[in-house]
């Protein structure tokens, strides 16, 4: 093999750059060329295939730095659509004028998913990422979990059946963790920690919502900043026993933290956060304020009167506020864990690719004996039966829905993770950096702008 593509697909998370990094270097070694493709599957999906050359005379150009955030060849949630055969194959002839020989694509289940339809045509691996460290499963066996219901319009839809083991073996975990999921619980943690005083000093109750789409792994990491109540989207709301819990809390500590992870639901499976239902382009439900829904209903349950005899006199409006991390815990430099891992994931992706394992993902598992290493799966052991690949859910063995935290198994999972994710490194950056007095007189160095100047496109 001689020249593989590399693309970065689905949202941005802290450590692709170092996965880009990890995947060139591996390729230096093996003498091959990598091609960046810009802006994810739409750049193949564009006629002129915007690309860049990531190690000309097989050295790795300097705007390949694996400690920045984000992504130097961009990315979109663009991807192809299964049933535009005549577009793949476009795609496939342009890769293949570019001399691509296979392509490795850096994302998570949205990228997996868009992956499907051209791997039947062209070798493609899938390097994971995500801050959701939802790619992946509990346990092999999962997916032929799902199964399908008819929705109240008439059409299909997936449901997880309860699970058929009661708990998990940590060992059996498929992808025990996924680059840029301990950035991110890193981010949240510190948020829930800046939180708290500012809950502690007013006599308030925070909502923190936090993201993960429709798996709680970052809700159940945030248990590091030590929140009173954590509510992740797999369990649905007991809102008797929440509005229980919080008063217990409230008088205890006359403050009450929660975190919520953004796709939690009631009951009768409503999500809070779709309130006013909006998709981005690749069919994902956008979230507009679980936290502020849960406010909402927790004010309703409490009224003005449970604080004013608690002589607190504020509304219940004022006394329960929200905040979203939000974004910050998709930015930025990406921690040792996240840093280490996804260059080791990198150049097994392109292992992958010279091996013809076309279709396969890498993953990262994890045993007792061994600590984590790298392994890989082909990708059709994910599909459910109607070949859907769904995101990983936390596993009811993980979370205690009496306590609103995580389990034992849970905390167990949380500390080979996170135990040792923040390197020395991490901290002499923010001890240098944050204030560094250059900062004040230099402009942002863009790494779009180096990158334009390196940007090629096919004829
Ligand atoms: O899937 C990754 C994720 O960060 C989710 O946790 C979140 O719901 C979503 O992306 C946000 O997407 P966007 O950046 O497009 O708003």
């Amino acid at each position: 093999m001689r020249r593989i593509g590399i693309l970065t697909a689905g949202g941005d998370t802290p450590a692709l750059n170092a996965t880009i990094f990890g995947a060139v270097e591996r390729a230096n070694a093996l003498r091959i060329e990598v091609v960046g493709i810009i802006r994810g599957f739409a750049g193949v999906i564009d006629p002129r295939l915007p690309h860049v050359r990531l190690n000309p005379l097989f050295s790795t150009i300097p705007e390949i730095n694996p400690c920045r955030g984000g992504t130097l060849l961009g990315a979109s949630r663009t991807y192809i659509d299964p049933a535009q055969t005549d577009v793949l194959a476009e795609i496939m002839l342009r890769l293949q004028k570019l001399g691509i020989e296979g392509l490795v694509c850096i994302g998570g289940d949205g990228t997996i998913n868009g992956m499907q339809p051209l791997s039947e045509l062209f070798p493609c691996v899938l390097a994971p990422k995500t801050i959701d460290n939802d790619l992946g499963l509990n346990y092999i066996d999962e997916p032929n979990e799902w199964t399908r219901e008819e929705s109240e319009n008439g059409g299909l839809v997936s449901l997880l059946k309860p699970p058929a083991h009661e708990s998990i073996d940590l060992e059996e975990i498929v992808n025990f963790a996924t680059p840029g999921y301990a950035t991110a619980v890193a981010v949240v943690v510190q948020g829930v920690e800046r939180l708290r005083t500012t809950a502690e000093s007013h006599r308030r109750i925070a909502i923190i919502e936090v993201m993960g789409r429709d798996s709680g792994f970052i809700a159940l990491g945030s248990s590091y900043g030590q929140p009173d109540i954590i509510l992740v989207p797999e369990v649905p709301l007991d809102m008797d026993h929440l509005e229980q819990r919080v008063a217990e809390l409230y008088d205890l500590q006359k403050h009450v933290v929660i975190v919520v992870g953004e796709g939690v639901r009631d009951a009768s499976g409503r999500q809070l956060g779709a309130a006013t239902k909006s998709y981005d382009p690749a069919g994902n439900v956008i979230y507009s304020g679980a936290a502020e829904e849960l406010k909402r209903l927790l004010a309703l349950r409490f009224g003005d009167e449970f604080f004013g005899s608690r002589r607190k006199h504020e509304s219940a409006d004022s006394v329960l506020f929200t905040r979203k991390v939000g974004h910050t815990q998709r930015g930025g430099r990406p921690i040792k864990f996240d840093r280490f891992f996804a260059a080791q994931i990198g150049g097994k992706a392109v292992d992958l690719i010279v091996e013809g394992r076309n279709n396969h993902l890498a993953t990262l598992q994890w045993s007792r004996a061994d600590g984590f290493f790298l392994d890989s799966l082909p990708a059709n052991k994910l599909r459910d039966p109607w070949k859907r690949i769904h995101p990983r859910r936390v596993h009811p063995s993980l979370y205690d829905a009496q306590r609103f935290q995580p389990s034992r198994l849970g905390k167990e999972y949380l500390m080979t993770i996170l135990t040792n994710a923040i390197g020395f490194d991490d901290v002499e950056e923010l001890r240098a950096e944050t204030f560094s007095p250059g900062k004040l007189s230099t402009r942002y160095q863009s790494v779009n702008i180096d990158i334009q100047r390196r940007i090629e496109t096919v004829k």
